[in-house]
């Protein structure tokens, strides 16, 4: 049984066959420079512990991590705050709604996002990230970014971070909902620019592949033997990419894959294949539930032919 990709031309195979799915998709367009996204690009990369790895299709293009980011900030406001403080303003059960639904905040008592990884969630966390301003909050977020990534040039995409600020009523709507019921207690607008921005950090499927295989590895960089996060941080996250990491998608994802993820509307995928590497895909093509749907098809084939299933 194969266990390990051996070359960029073996994953290659793969992104072709997966690349005829694009069509069946659709581009993100309610960030509307998100629209500009070239719809059949599929790129893909691994990054093994050993530092190797392979990549194949536009590797060059670059994503916007959008909702993968929520991981992220929730590793950080885990490592500053606590388990006991996040989790008494955020749940830790899927909800089985679209990401942005506002349907449950308002139908649970007491009005608690029911986890980090749903737009409500994400931004109660966003506003646990700690600084002086908006910018001292951002810069720290990048930097946890990069050294998650290892890559200290990932930067951000200031295009479709204002263009989401401009027209993120929804997102408005669910923090005045949120400040409403003392879940949050910062100005709105504050709250817009940092997760925008959030939301805009760019990198390309191999700083992706790099940081999965960071949470894969349970927070260590194996090579430097350096532990990003702790341990236990690495393993809440990654249980949250089991159970909600693909939104309403994360049952049939957990049956055909079988991998922790995390997905944007970008049409990026960050995988974390625990014990054995990290992956990075990027599709901007999207199925109806916001997920790359190439992306998808990608994963299901490389989780068979590398047995990368943890069930
Ligand atoms: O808040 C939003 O709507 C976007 N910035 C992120 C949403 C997202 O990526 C959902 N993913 N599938």
């Amino acid at each position: 049984m194969v266990s390990h990709c051996k070359s960029n031309e073996e994953l290659q195979e793969l992104v072709d066959v997966a690349k005829t799915y694009t069509k069946q998709g659709k581009v993100a367009d309610y960030i509307p420079a998100l629209k500009q996204a070239r719809r059949d690009d599929l790129s893909v990369a691994i990054s093994y512990p050993d530092g190797k790895g392979y990549c194949a299709g536009d590797v060059s293009d670059k994503l916007t991590l959008q909702s993968i980011s929520k991981v992220l900030t929730l590793a950080m406001a885990l490592l500053e705050k606590g388990e006991e403080h996040v989790f008494s303003y955020v749940g830790k059960e899927p909800t089985g709604d679209p990401f942005n639904s506002i349907a449950k905040l308002e139908t649970n008592t007491p009005s608690k996002p029911l986890n980090p990884m749903i737009n409500a969630g994400a931004l109660t966390v966003t506003h646990m990230i700690v600084g002086k301003s908006v910018d001292e909050r951002f810069s720290r977020i990048l930097q946890f970014v990069r050294d998650m990534a290892q890559n200290q040039d990932i930067g951000v995409n200031e295009e479709i971070a204002r263009s989401e600020y401009d027209s993120a009523d929804l997102n408005r709507s669910l923090s005045y909902f949120l400040k409403q019921h003392g879940v949050i207690n910062e100005d709105v607008e504050d709250l817009m620019e940092l997760y925008t921005k959030q939301c805009a950090i760019e990198m390309d499927c191999k700083d992706l592949a790099r940081i999965g295989c960071i949470f894969a590895m349970n927070g260590k960089d194996v090579m430097t033997e350096k532990q990003i996060i702790p341990e236990d941080i690495a393993r809440i996250c990654k249980t949250f990419m089991v159970t909600c990491g693909m939104y309403n998608a994360s049952g049939e994802f957990a049956i055909n894959v079988g991998i922790p993820a995390k997905s944007g509307v970008s049409g990026g995928i960050l995988g974390a294949v625990p014990g054995k590497c990290g992956i990075g895909i990027y599709g901007a093509a999207l199925d109806d539930k916001g997920n790359s749907i190439a992306g998808i098809k990608l994963l299901e084939m490389m989780a068979k032919k590398y047995s990368l299933s943890m069930f």
